[in-house]
């Protein structure tokens, strides 16, 4: 008779405890206990002789991860993006990679919201004069900012976040399109939006909202050329993948003013943010916060969890993500 082997499990991050309750019961789990991430040696080497991986979006899994977790069968991200790993590359050595799509939909949507209002209504700015002790009382033309009713919401990804974000524009009184490679990219769904090309959306939006993974083809989807196309008056939000962006091209156009704002959540070289970007008053800065709400954490953490324990009991995971290639 051949030796059951303990199934074993590593976590790359802090998590409530009665959500990794149920891996303690059937795996030997090594949790690195922090908020900080592991760096990429530490990863590989704690990787050796795991079954399972329960990751975040800024843990780098590519195929020298992949070679030292030579056991591993499943690797659950806690997030929808699946950019920090080789989803082809693990296909291939045939582990299961799941993500948490769905779960993190309002909460992205409902940020998006709250950079596009507080970059078009100065919230930060704001905040700044009355926090700095420089506000000299009311002013008939103080902080004038723009008014949303009326305006176009051009979104860039017409997935579930996308929609979700689209849902929403009616109650502001603003029309949304949606820039989509093909009609049939657009789920079936109550909301009936025009669909334009995406340089149509650029040219005619009042605010730009990026909901796209990152890939190869959408990298600096976002640069000098797609942001002369924009409006002056008009406002970017990112929300999706800081390299969806190219950055530099961003500080640039706001500097000689060819859009009015900026609403970023995520940066292409987190945690560090773009000197010229951060000085600006008309962008708004948040700490990739899209998902970052207890309900949603909780359940995109529980959904990993579950992940992995179904693959590791040879049944199908809950979330697969199919490899593109
Ligand atoms: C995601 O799910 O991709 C988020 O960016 C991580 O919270």
């Amino acid at each position: 008779m051949t030796p059951q082997v303990k199934l074993s499990a590593l976590v790359t991050r802090r998590m409530p405890s009665a959500v990794l309750a149920p891996l303690y019961s059937t795996c030997d789990v090594d949790l690195h206990d922090h908020s900080h991430p592991l760096s990429h040696a530490e990863l590989c080497a704690r990787l050796v002789g795991k079954h399972g991986l329960i990751c975040m979006f800024n843990d780098l899994v590519d195929e020298v991860a992949l070679s030292a977790g030579d056991k591993l069968k499943a690797i659950a991200t806690v997030a929808v993006g699946v950019d920090n790993i080789d989803v082809s590359a693990a296909a291939a050595r045939g582990i299961v990679v799941t993500n948490t799509p769905d779960l993190l939909t309002g909460a992205t949507a409902e940020l998006t919201w709250a950079l596009l209002l507080a970059v078009m209504r100065r919230i930060g700015e704001g905040d700044r004069l009355v926090r700095n002790g420089s506000w000299r009382g009311w002013a008939f033309d103080l902080m004038l900012g723009t008014e949303l009713r009326g305006k176009q919401l051009g979104i860039v990804g017409s997935g579930r976040i996308g929609q979700a974000v689209a849902a929403i524009a009616p109650v502001f009184g603003m029309r949304a399109v949606y820039a989509a490679r093909s009609e049939r990219n657009v789920r079936n769904t109550a909301l009936a939006a025009p669909i334009l090309s995406l340089d149509e959306l650029l040219l005619t939006s009042d605010v730009v909202s990026l909901h796209l993974p990152l890939t190869e083809d959408t990298r600096h989807l976002i640069n000098r050329r797609t942001l002369i196309r924009m409006k002056r008056s008009a406002f970017l939000i990112n929300t999706s993948r800081g390299g969806v962006v190219d950055d530099a091209a961003l500080a640039w156009a706001l500097d000689q003013r060819l859009i009015a704002g900026a609403g970023l959540d995520v940066f292409e070289d987190e945690p560090e943010v773009h000197s010229e970007l951060i000085t600006r008053e008309n962008v708004c800065l948040t700490p990739h916060l899209g998902s970052a709400t207890r309900e949603t954490r909780t359940a995109m953490a529980e959904l990993a969890v579950r992940n992995v324990m179904e693959v590791l009991a040879g049944r199908s995971a809950v979330t697969p993500v199919v490899s593109k290639r």
